[in-house]
């Protein structure tokens, strides 16, 4: 395994849509060393959630967890979990609006709305077919990396950028900002 550079924002690629992954090639070596290359960058980097594009893989591949994460400490727990070619379903229970970052914007903070729930499928790691209904935060960070996969960052979803900030100040000065 290996840990990947991670590309920003300016990178072409993260403004590209990217490419399905062709189920037969999931189990594939390169794909499953590209998975735990992806799983090992995210942990490396504090992430809870890395897109295939972010590592300028133009794959919708998406990673998600979230244990005792340093850059979201306050966060619920996330499983690991692995979603290959990914759709968005239905979304309900209205939007919320709270804090995001992104590793391809890094050092910035902002206030996206985002679904509260939604039904998401996806085929895992193996290549079977799976139906998440993830909830709340792990809902939040769904909708950040399928967002990812059709070339859209956090920005993109802010409704102004009055609440932009630095992480050093929205550690000072934010993180007490109500919805
Ligand atoms: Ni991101």
């Amino acid at each position: 395994m290996a840990v990947l550079k991670v590309v920003r924002l300016g990178h072409p690629v993260i403004r590209r849509k990217a490419q399905m992954v062709p189920p037969d090639r999931i189990g594939s070596p390169e794909i499953q060393r590209l998975i735990d290359d992806m799983i090992e960058t995210m942990h490396d980097y504090d992430g809870v959630g890395l897109a295939a594009p972010q590592i300028a893989v133009p794959l919708q591949i998406a990673v998600i967890e979230c244990k005792d994460n340093l850059r979201y400490p306050d966060a619920p727990a996330i499983p690991l979990t692995v979603l290959v070619n990914p759709r968005i379903l239905s979304t309900g229970g209205g939007q919320q609006e709270d804090w995001e970052g992104c590793l391809s914007v890094n050092e910035l903070r902002g206030r996206v709305p985002r679904w509260r729930t939604l039904e998401v499928e996806a085929l895992d790691r193996r290549g079977v077919p799976v139906k998440l209904t993830p909830p709340e935060f792990f809902a939040r960070v769904v909708q950040h990396e399928c967002d990812h996969l059709v070339g859209r960052v956090f920005l993109d979803r802010m409704p102004d950028m009055l609440s932009l900030t630095h992480l050093p100040e929205f550690l000072r000065y934010g993180r007490q900002e109500s919805a």
